[in-house]
């Protein structure tokens, strides 16, 4: 079959633009089905207590409410965990945060619902609540589960103490970032049917079919084949629909077998803001041993995790902070610590790059404060100690193949104009400055989900040419369907326009794990490269028949079937009707894997992930020394995608993606009162527009993985990963100070102008 770039590393146009432009999408809210009913929780409305008592008998006059369900209507488990099993459905005794589910009113309208959700009253004895990492870490008795700590993971290499022995400069600094909201456009929800034969079909906005399908077997005590469900258009998730939609799924369900009617649940935005997982906010402390020439020697990092109420995924963020909590640098000695802890707080879980862009703060805020007191170029500093193909990470796994990061540091470097503009300038009104960041990340899930790290594809070719495929990640926004839709005819050598892309089902894939950690491109990408492998020679033999010529003779290229000899042309669908009246059935299943870790987990030593993505980021700022506001002017942003598929696409990544870090950098800024949110709506919880987005210039480095289909790494996460520590160093090379905490808001900017420099 033809080699080479035909529709990949190609901008393709959206396969989803056109009816997502016009409107004509259905998205979950969109969907009304004959009899439906609507359901909505009620919440708990203090952080920590026992419930004494629910009394809804306010609700039982209203002709619109039919029913209410909690934890004593559950014919399975009480437990919605994702990883750990300290989540209960309904809150059964206890509650651990404002917004903690305690039971699910059903009514005739959405909006009745919503009314009678908030008449239930709920008595409390109330506990005392755990707000901070260091309330939940110094209370010795109030426990919020059995111990106050959620997880935690270590990396621990060489000898630290001989390393700082040895060193010529020792530093240390604390980090701190807060929580950031997801904001997708588009609020959770779904859809869920009992069906008549004792099975249950959900349609919903969400991330992960397979995790949905886990909650709602166990929650209902049935088998996962009776569980059915299809993902429906997604209006954004950035992580936010990862585990969420599992819990809102399994009460619907729930709700729906006991009333018999369909039940939709749609999340207003304000409880949205108050129930549903946010990041972590993380408290980080660096200490660096280093030579006067610039060499890292020691570090040792402690980065501890404000986990909020339930574990959700905490694991998975604590676990790559630590792997990733030094960056892309070589380092001999090593210890790392990170810990998550419980408080009363909305959960904290899975949010575009899983704990990488806190540990990307805290490393690389690092990186720059230590170059200062060097008086070596921050770039020069980070060159002297960065990883190189051959060298070893800090879990000590050697990189040969795709180690891209310093081509991205002198391509931003050079772009910039680093060496000038680093001068910075004072004016009367306004100071400027430039501050650069460099991460990595580890692609898929790594050594602690290696076993839910595989996926699957099915391509079935149609009698008249065209071609369905299924697969079980999917389409949040980010554009995955087009991507796939490039790979399946590059694998094929078919047009994209004879390719179609069919919702997600759990129906039609087996359990492909979550779509998370930018896991897309390369676990479909290479699925479908399996899948091509058993479709292509069974196209080759019966076009060779066709033509009634040997299969070497034959070339399919750009979907055309081609003897070499005679130099015959037909097209695909002519050889696909000839195969359907010759027996040839063409359906074929791809799978693939993730290859096989070797990693201690006590010791936190070995192959951590299989590759990882690279970026760097150079961000260059304009601070208001009168107002305090700081204004990016233009962000460089280089990223080793191993090989772009779609650059377009890559490039719409990174201006989201970047755009959402300078959010969380700048002007998000997350408020609570007593574990209630305040900044529940963007009248007070500023998510940045388009009147905020700098001029991004996305720079594109190739450095294909052997691992990745065509040499493919993941972009997704890395796109808002170095973005925030980029321009925190920007605002402290301009103003001269220490900006060590977001959000880096106008009052901190004011407040630290007033300090003197260097404090
Ligand atoms: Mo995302 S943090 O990989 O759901």
């Amino acid at each position: 079959m033809a080699a080479g770039d035909t529709y990949i590393n190609k901008s393709l146009p959206r396969v989803d633009g056109e009816s997502k432009t016009l409107g004509q999408t259905k998205y979950i809210t969109d969907i009304e089905i004959e009899g439906m009913a609507h359901a909505y929780p009620v919440c708990a409305s203090v952080p920590f207590g026992k419930v004494k008592s629910v009394n809804y008998s306010k609700l039982s006059e209203d002709p619109d409410f039919i029913t209410l369900v909690s934890a004593s209507d559950i014919p399975g488990q009480n437990q919605v965990g994702v990883i750990i099993q300290d989540q209960p459905l309904f809150a059964d005794e206890t509650v651990r945060f404002v917004g903690d589910v305690i039971a699910l009113v059903v009514a005739e309208t959405h909006r009745s619902a919503v009314r009678l959700a908030k008449l239930v009253e709920v008595e409390y004895e109330k506990q005392e609540p755990l707000f901070s990492i260091s309330s939940s870490q110094n209370s010795s008795s109030n426990f919020i589960h059995e111990t106050n700590i959620a997880c935690s993971h270590r990396v621990q290499k060489g000898d630290i103490d001989k390393g700082f022995a040895e060193a010529d400069y020792i530093m240390e600094e604390q980090f701190s970032t807060p929580f950031q909201e997801h904001y997708y456009l588009e609020p959770q929800g779904c859809i869920a049917i009992s069906e008549s034969d004792g099975s249950f079909t959900i349609r919903g906005s969400l991330q992960c079919i397979y995790y949905v399908q886990k909650a709602v077997a166990r929650v209902m005590g049935v088998e996962a084949s009776l569980v059915r469900v299809i993902q429906s258009p997604t209006g954004g998730a950035f992580g936010g629909k990862e585990d969420i939609p599992s819990e809102i799924c399994a009460r619907a369900v729930l709700a729906a077998k006991i009333c018999n009617r369909p039940i939709k649940v749609i999340y207003e935005r304000e409880d949205d803001f108050q129930l549903t997982s946010k990041r972590h906010p993380f408290e980080m402390k660096y200490k660096i041993g280093v030579m006067n020439n610039g060499k890292i020697l020691a570090a040792k990092v402690e980065l501890n995790e404000n986990a909020g109420a339930y574990a959700t995924l905490s694991s998975v963020v604590s676990y790559r902070s630590s792997i990733q909590a030094l960056g892309p640098y070589v380092i001999p000695n090593v210890e790392v610590e990170s810990t998550s802890w419980y408080t009363n707080l909305p959960p904290t879980g899975a949010f575009r790059g899983f704990g990488s862009p806190q540990a990307t703060f805290g490393h690389e805020r690092m990186m720059s404060i230590v170059a200062d007191k060097l008086a070596i170029d921050p770039i020069d500093f980070r060159l002297t100690n960065i990883i190189e193909p051959g060298d070893e990470t800090i879990t000590g796994h050697t990189l040969n193949h795709s180690v891209g990061i310093k081509e991205t540091i002198l391509e931003a470097q050079y772009k910039s104009n680093w060496t000038a503009e680093k001068q910075n300038k004072e004016s009367e009104r306004y100071l400027t400055g430039v501050g650069v960041a460099s991460s990595i990340y580890g692609n898929c899930l790594g050594a602690a989900g290696w076993h839910l790290d595989g996926a699957g594809v099915n391509i079935q070719i149609n009698r008249d040419g065209s071609i369905g495929v299924a697969y079980g990640l999917i389409e949040m926004g980010q554009g995955a369907d087009t991507v796939i839709t490039q790979m399946v005819a590059e694998a094929l050598s078919v047009s994209p326009a004879r390719v179609h892309i069919r919702p997600t089902d759990t129906a039609s894939i087996p359990d492909s794990g979550p779509s998370v950690a930018s896991r897309n491109v390369v676990m479909t990408g290479n699925a479908i490269q399996d899948a091509a492998s058993k479709i292509n020679p069974v196209v080759l033999d019966a076009a060779a028949k066709m033509m009634n010529c040997a299969s070497s003779d034959i070339l399919i290229e750009e979907d055309l079937i081609k003897n070499l000899v005679t130099g015959e042309t037909v097209v695909f669908d002519k050889l696909t009707e000839f195969m359907h009246m010759n027996k040839y059935q063409v359906v074929a299943h791809g799978w693939w894997h993730v290859p096989e870790l070797s990693f201690d987990h006590a010791s936190g030593i070995g192959e951590a992930y299989f590759t990882y993505s690279y970026a760097t980021h150079i961000a260059k700022v304009k601070i208001d020394k009168l107002t305090g506001l700081v204004q990016v002017e233009k962000i460089w942003a280089a990223h080793d995608v191993g090989k772009a598929m779609n650059p377009a696409g890559i490039e719409g990544q990174i201006e989201g993606g970047t755009l959402q870090g300078l959010g969380w950098a700048l002007t998000e800024n997350f408020q609570l009162d007593n574990g209630h949110v305040t900044s529940t709506n963007l009248s007070t919880y500023l998510v940045p527009t388009a009147m905020d987005i700098p001029d991004v210039e996305t720079l594109i480095v190739e450095s294909p993985d052997p691992e990745g289909p065509w040499g493919a790494k993941g972009v997704g996460e890395p796109a808002i990963i170095p973005t925030a520590a980029a321009i925190a160093n920007a605002v402290s090379n301009a103003t001269g100070r220490h900006f060590n905490k977001l959000p880096i808001i106008p009052e901190s900017v004011l407040r630290e102008l007033s300090n003197p420099k260097g404090v």
